[in-house]
């Protein structure tokens, strides 16, 4: 349902804020006029994190705005690059290049479309999320979101329902619920809130209450940690749903030319090496587990 997919070009782009959040998290907003315009959920940038670090690191849109001509990244640190990256603040340049990748893919007809996302696998869901519901107010979105630390977004009270999840774990992403986008958290943590356990079991918990016809108009839509996306996939198969994951893998040059991120996808009988970031990030479950 999306437009063509947009060219990859570079882009030279103006720090416009930067906020930190709790356990080396942060939101930056870059000025970026054509990726603004260009970027769609699931496509990422690889971005330039100055200093020395020699390989960009990819980096999945969590927001665009095309009238204020910015792009927004969530991300947390686990080594120089993105450092580096939390270093700039608001006048400084970062060179990123962009969109690349295959980003999700939205069937019109799945008017109840699921997003599921873990840590620093929130960002492409969560833009998913805007994205389709400011493009079609009459479809009814859910989100579940998992985090071992805490949320690096406003989080409030819902008071949007979701049916058959205990009404303590109440606590959603203020984000989401002023666009009236049902959510709720979870945590293995004891966030005052969010539900204790998997994000999976949070968005079975309510996928067990619904019947065949509604489960029919279901898509889900996953990025995060690799076993949480191999227990999302398990969760669409068990309740016959359709499921894309976007998957993160280590890049060294995020235009199909060095073979470092590939993974093993199925089709039928057939298994082929897939690059990530060419190929994907976005596959359907069921290629990447096929049981
Ligand atoms: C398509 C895509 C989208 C992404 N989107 C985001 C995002 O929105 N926010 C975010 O925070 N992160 C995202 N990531 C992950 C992020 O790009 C990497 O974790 C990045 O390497 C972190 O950079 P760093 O400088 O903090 O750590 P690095 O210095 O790159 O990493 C530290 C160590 O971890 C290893 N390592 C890092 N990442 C991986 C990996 N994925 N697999 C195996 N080993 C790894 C490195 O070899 C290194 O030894 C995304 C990854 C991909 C592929
Ligand atoms: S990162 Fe080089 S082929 Fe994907």
């Amino acid at each position: 349902m999306f437009n063509q997919k947009a060219a990859i070009f570079e882009e030279r782009s103006e720090v416009i804020d930067q906020i930190e959040y709790d356990s080396d998290q942060f939101i930056i907003t870059l000025k970026a006029p054509k990726a603004s315009k260009a970027a769609k959920p699931g496509e990422f940038a690889f971005v330039d994190c100055g200093e020395n670090t020699l390989l960009r690191r990819p980096l999945s849109y969590l927001r665009t705005n095309p009238e204020k001509e910015t792009v927004e990244f969530m991300y947390k640190i686990i080594g120089p690059g993105l450092e580096a990256l939390s270093k700039m603040s608001t006048g400084d340049y970062v060179q990123m290049m962009g969109p690349i990748g295959n980003g999700f893919n939205h069937d019109p007809l799945k008017e109840i479309p699921v997003f599921i996302g873990g840590g620093v696998g929130i960002p492409p869901v969560l833009f998913l999320a805007e994205y389709l519901k400011k493009s079609n107010q009459d479809i009814t979105p859910y989100a579940f979101f998992g985090s071992e630390i805490p949320f690096p977004f406003e989080v409030v009270t819902s008071n949007l329902k979701i049916n058959g999840l205990n009404e303590a774990d109440n606590k959603t992403i203020k984000d989401l619920e002023d666009k009236s986008i049902p959510c709720r958290l979870a945590s293995l943590k004891e966030f005052a809130g969010c539900y204790k356990g998997y994000v999976t079991e949070l968005a079975n918990s309510w996928l067990s209450n619904l019947s065949e016809s509604e489960k029919n108009k279901i898509v889900i839509y996953a990025c995060g940690p690799e076993l949480m996306l191999e227990a999302v996939s398990a969760l669409a198969r068990n309740h016959q749903i359709d499921c894309q994951l976007s998957l993160e893998e280590f890049m060294a040059c995020a235009i199909g030319g060095c073979a470092g991120c590939t993974v093993k996808v199925s089709s039928g009988k057939d298994v082929a090496m897939k690059r990530v970031c060419v190929d994907g990030p976005v596959f359907d479950a069921k290629s990447i587990y096929p049981q």
